[in-house]
């Protein structure tokens, strides 16, 4: 597969990169007057935070409590162009909805509707390790020569969906709302179960422990990365690398973690998500 160049691969709006070939200006502005539902369910991620995970885990859930194997079509609400998004007005519910777009950009129907919304956090460092391993992988993104310079272009916000630390901050301010919910790729690596329970209890969708064991083990990485061409097509396995915490180590050099270090700490330090991070 041939790249282009990055200027024909992305493009800025009101300062922030995107992906020319999936996201459009005229789909942003339509979904200022998008129309939620009250049982929609969002998923509120950076990307690389887990979001794929969160999606799978959800449309087992509701599949599990329609006691139907429903289609697999989850959508990021920003993807595609305006007949997708008048397309979703079809879609039976509870409709799952994904996004990356910073919350001043999430139609404010989600909120007045109050649907919930889950926001998934993952530590910066893998996040960007995970996001330069998606832009290798991604036609659609174009590829760094190096992780050198991917690195300063993710400290400084110049990827795709803009910096992870504005993105975090300004969610910040919304975490709170009745309807919002936070959960971190971290816990859901070391405590699934804890966190599959938390998440049917938020979503309103109640699940049995063996249910929710069921939902375990379909969203497990191993099971995911084997249907993956299913789910994701052809380039499926590229949402599926390695599912670990901390690979960051084998590839930042120190003064790259303490930069992030810093950022976080100018940025998040003290708010509720930088705490839920343990950073
Ligand atoms: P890595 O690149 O570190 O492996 P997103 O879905 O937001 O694009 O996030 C992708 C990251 O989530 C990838 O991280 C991917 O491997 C990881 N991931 C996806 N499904 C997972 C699962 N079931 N368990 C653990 N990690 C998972």
């Amino acid at each position: 597969i041939t790249k282009t160049s990055a200027e024909d691969l992305l493009f800025n709006y009101k300062g922030v990169l995107y992906p020319s070939t999936i996201c459009s200006e005229e789909l942003f502005e339509a979904l200022e007057i998008f129309a939620a539902r009250d049982d929609d369910l969002l998923i509120a991620t950076y990307p690389k935070c887990g979001t794929n995970w969160v999606i799978q885990i959800l449309h087992e859930m509701v599949s599990i409590i329609k006691n139907q194997e429903t289609v697999f079509d989850h959508p990021m609400i920003e993807f595609g162009s305006l007949q997708t998004l008048e397309k979703h007005t079809e879609r039976l519910s509870p409709r799952i909805f994904s996004s990356h777009l910073k919350v001043q950009m999430i139609p404010k129907s989600f909120f007045e509707k109050k649907a919930k919304i889950l926001m998934v956090m993952r530590n910066p460092k893998d996040a960007a390790v995970s996001f330069f391993n998606f832009y290798k992988s991604m036609p659609a993104l174009p590829t760094y020569e190096s992780w050198n310079v991917f690195f300063k272009d993710f400290i400084n916000g110049n990827v795709c969906y803009g910096s992870y630390f504005d993105y975090v901050a300004e969610w910040d301010k919304h975490i709170d709302e009745e309807n919002v919910m936070v959960v971190t790729f971290e816990d859901m690596k070391t405590d699934f179960p804890t966190q599959l329970k938390k998440i049917s209890e938020f979503m309103r969708l109640p699940l049995t422990n063996e249910q929710l064991c069921t939902v375990e083990s379909r969203t497990s990485f191993t099971s995911m990365k084997e249907k993956s061409e299913d789910t994701h097509g052809k380039l499926g396995d590229a949402f599926f690398r390695k599912g670990q915490i901390g690979d960051w180590k084998n590839i930042f050099t120190e003064e790259q973690s303490k930069e992030v270090d810093e950022k976080f700490q100018q940025h998040l330090a003290g708010t509720k998500l930088g705490n839920l991070l343990n950073y």
